[in-house]
């Protein structure tokens, strides 16, 4: 575990990193329209890109209004806890910055990744997004 390492910042320092991911995992791992991946909340959320040595492995974003968003680890690196990480550096980050609730839209496999980590389903009402089931998590960070 002591191998990786996570950064975090604005797009413009984290574009190539996060893009290739994402690129991996929702475009052609998911297939995620192109058009539907890429929005402007880019630009203004902060990055977070987890490294193996030199390889960018996982990402995800936390956006102005508290959400989590397009996280995702590499195929070939899920299973060892790399998401978990992820999750827990932002969490990390959300309570610096003084926030107090985070939510997330998760796709229906990921509950019990997030609810692991301490998220609560909020109503339990599925909605598509690009065509897949997603259900509404939130954290609190008051008791965190
Ligand atoms: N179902 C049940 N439990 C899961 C799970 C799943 N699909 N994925 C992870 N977990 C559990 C693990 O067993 C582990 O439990 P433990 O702490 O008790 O050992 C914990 O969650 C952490 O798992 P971790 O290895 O850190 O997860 P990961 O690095 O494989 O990342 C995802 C999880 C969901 C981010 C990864 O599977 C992924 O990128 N998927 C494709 C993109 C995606 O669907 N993203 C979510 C969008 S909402």
């Amino acid at each position: 575990m002591s191998d990786f390492n996570i950064l975090s910042g604005h797009w413009n320092e984290l574009q190539h990193d996060a893009e290739l991911i994402r690129r991996h995992v929702f475009i052609q791992e998911q297939n995620i329209p192109e058009n539907e991946e890429w929005d402007d909340q880019d630009a203004i959320s902060l990055h977070f890109v987890v490294y193996d040595q030199n390889q960018a492995i996982a990402t995800a974003r936390l956006l102005e209004n508290n959400s989590i968003g397009r996280v995702a680890v590499l195929k070939s690196h899920r299973g060892l806890g790399i998401g978990k990480i992820l999750m827990l550096n932002i969490i990390q980050q959300a309570a610096k910055e003084q926030r107090t609730a985070l939510k997330l839209s998760a796709q229906v496999h990921a509950i019990p990744f997030y609810a692991g980590l301490g998220f609560a389903v909020q109503d339990g009402t599925e909605h598509l997004d690009c065509g897949i089931p997603h259900i509404d998590m939130t954290f609190s960070l008051k008791s965190a």
